[in-house]
């Protein structure tokens, strides 16, 4: 099988400089950027402009989480020229999943902006499955709970999740094909940490699971050179499409 694996930068830093010259370090070969707490909060929305400005694209990955009404509203204002995805925790339920979807709807209609994909963030990749089952929701497999989020996403008219490469293969089965994967927990063989992610997988190995997108950030953004580490990334990626039977 094998996803399309396209692959998505984490730009995790406070510093609006730092995160536009690795944009521009990256480019064209990465097209996608993946925006997180760190930057947004400490540089707020002109950051996407100033990355949206370069030709690329944004995941903003903010991870909502609160009752239905605070979360359609928030993420209303989230909606803007550049963001292409967006994200809500599926441990919201799906009123909130719902509340959020119509919030971005109602903002896209009124701005007349491209409507970003809302996507759910299951269970983090750094959660184990003993910590999961321990800790988080005692008596239950993490890989069930991942795939039954992901169903309960999808039929709250979510266009996809964020997980583990270890549950894409449940996910596609249970939701269908056109419901993107997108796949933290990357990390080369030849990275030299795998810092916090406890539930990693290759690029190769994640491509070959059926990953959609893979995010990766340390690996890339830590290396001595970003762009060097981005394109092993990228002709791993490729070579395991072309294995996968994809072509490029
Ligand atoms: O540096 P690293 O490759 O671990 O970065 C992974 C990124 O993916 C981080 O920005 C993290 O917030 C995000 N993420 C994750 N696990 C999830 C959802 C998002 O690691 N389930």
């Amino acid at each position: 099988m094998g996803g399309k694996g396209e692959v998505i930068v984490a730009l995790d830093t406070d510093s609006s400089d730092e995160a536009l010259s690795l944009v521009e370090r990256l480019m064209p070969d990465i097209v996608m950027y993946k925006v997180g707490m760190q930057l947004f909060y400490s540089c707020g929305p002109a950051v996407i402009h100033n990355i949206a400005a370069l030709g690329a694209r944004v995941f903003l990955d903010l991870k909502l989480h609160d009752i239905p009404a605070t979360v359609g509203r928030a993420i209303a204002t989230l909606v803007m020229r550049g963001v292409d995805i967006l994200d809500v925790h599926a441990a919201g339920g799906s009123d909130m999943m719902k509340e959020a979807l119509a919030g971005v709807s109602a903002a896209s209609r009124a701005s007349g902006v491209q409507p970003p994909r809302v996507i759910a963030v299951t269970v983090l990749t750094s959660i184990d499955r003993d910590t999961y089952t321990r800790e988080i929701a005692p008596g239950c497999d993490i890989g069930d709970a991942v795939v039954r989020m992901a169903r309960i996403a999808r039929e709250c008219g979510l266009a996809g999740v964020v997980t583990s490469a270890f549950e894409v293969a449940g996910i596609r089965k249970a939701c269908g094909e056109d419901f993107v994967t997108v796949v933290p927990g990357v990390r080369p063989a030849w990275a030299a940490d795998a810092y916090d992610q406890r539930r990693y997988m290759t690029p190769r190995q994640a491509v070959l699971a059926g990953a959609d997108y893979l995010v990766v950030g340390r690996p890339i953004t830590r290396a001595e050179s970003p762009r060097n580490a981005a394109l092993a990334v990228l002709d791993e990626v490729k070579e395991a499409r072309h294995d996968a039977g994809h072509g490029c």
